[in-house]
């Protein structure tokens, strides 16, 4: 039985006390290969009996006990702050695949129109190994999923493209095609259903997807990363805006914050990341705006201002993104 769920904000972790006196925990900050804490107040001691797979309890103690906080590790199945959580592959429950296609849902229409997704999302079962969904309650509540790569200057790929999203999934699809063996794996989308948003489920899809990534012999994940705030600035650079920290140093964007915190680096910007293209008529479709003025239009949840020309029927939409790199190993 649940005595608590909290979330150890020094880390971001997030975990809950069992009665019978077992912390479960949920993500996976709390590197203990790091000093994040100081050594002399660092304890391990092993957990069992549980009913989970619990690999190892860590506690921090701080004097008069009046921080303390504990994190434990478990393997397989785990409790959420709703109840049960699990996080399975495609490949082990194929059945889930209309679930995992539904949850398209949370992006708006026109974010659903970028060609290049054509090339990976009705492909999902050949990946299916690098597709995740997460289950409560017997329903798909996210989707992570990726997609692996070859990379190196071997291949004419020495840096992580500029063009990001759009450029990894054709390089992964040509991989596919031409049978090339892989190194990397590229993390293309985290989405989670509204109802079950802003409980720290994000940070649990990061670390399954870097988990998977190792267990299937990877020891890079990187994501061309959508800062989830940015729309609400479309007018700033991106390059300004990744940039930008909070005082205790971590990015000002929350969605970049997640990564960071479980250890990722930021490489890069990918200033063409996606490019969605269609007429003003069709934009106006997806968006239920009106696209009759050349030049540059703000389009509710864009990053940046999409450009119109009226004259020559078509509007398209350039979205930056911001490379990460987690180490996976
Ligand atoms: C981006 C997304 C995956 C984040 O998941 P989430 O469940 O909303 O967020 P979490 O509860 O895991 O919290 C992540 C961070 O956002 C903050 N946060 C969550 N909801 C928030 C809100 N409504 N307002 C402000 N901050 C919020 C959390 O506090 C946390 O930051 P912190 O740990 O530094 O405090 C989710 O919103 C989503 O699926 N969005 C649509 C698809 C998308 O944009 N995916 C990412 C690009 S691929």
């Amino acid at each position: 039985m649940i005595k608590g769920v909290w979330r150890h904000w020094r880390y971001g972790d997030i975990s809950c006390f069992t009665t019978d006196n077992v912390t479960h925990w949920f993500g996976s900050f709390m590197d203990l290969s790091r000093p994040l804490v100081d050594a002399g107040q660092l304890g391990r001691e092993t957990a069992s009996g549980s009913g989970s797979e619990v690999r190892h309890t860590s506690r921090t103690l701080s004097p008069g006990g009046k921080n303390d906080s504990a994190c434990s590790e478990i393997a397989g199945d785990g409790l959420w702050q709703d109840g049960p959580m699990e996080v399975t592959t495609l490949a082990a429950r194929p059945d889930l695949l209309p679930q995992i296609h539904a949850l398209a849902e949370v992006w708006p229409e026109f974010m659903r129109q970028d060609g290049t997704g054509e090339l990976y999302y009705p492909a999902l079962p050949s990946w299916s190994e690098f597709v995740l969904a997460a289950i409560h309650d017997g329903r798909v509540i996210a989707r992570a999923v990726s997609l692996p790569f070859a990379f190196g200057s071997e291949h004419g790929r020495s840096e992580l493209p500029d063009d990001g999203w759009d450029a990894v999934i054709r390089w992964g699809h040509l991989d596919r095609i031409d049978e090339r063996q892989t190194n990397c794996v590229a993390a293309l989308e985290i989405a989670i259903d509204h109802d079950h948003r802003g409980k720290g489920l994000s940070a649990r899809m990061v670390s399954a997807l870097r988990d998977n990534s190792r267990r299937l012999g990877y020891r890079e994940l990187v994501a061309p990363v959508r800062p989830s705030e940015k729309h609400l600035e479309p007018e700033t650079p991106m390059s300004e805006y990744a940039g930008r920290t909070r005082d205790d140093g971590l990015p000002h964007d929350r969605w970049l914050r997640v990564h960071v915190r479980a250890g990722a680096e930021i490489v890069k910007v990918c200033p063409t990341s996606m490019t969605i293209v269609g007429t003003p008529a069709e934009w106006s479709r997806w968006t239920g705006l009106s696209f009759a003025t050349t030049g540059p239009q703000v389009v509710p949840f864009a990053l940046v201002p999409a450009h119109v020309d009226v004259e020559h029927d078509y509007v398209v939409y350039v979205e930056p993104n911001v490379w990460v790199r987690h180490d996976c190993r």
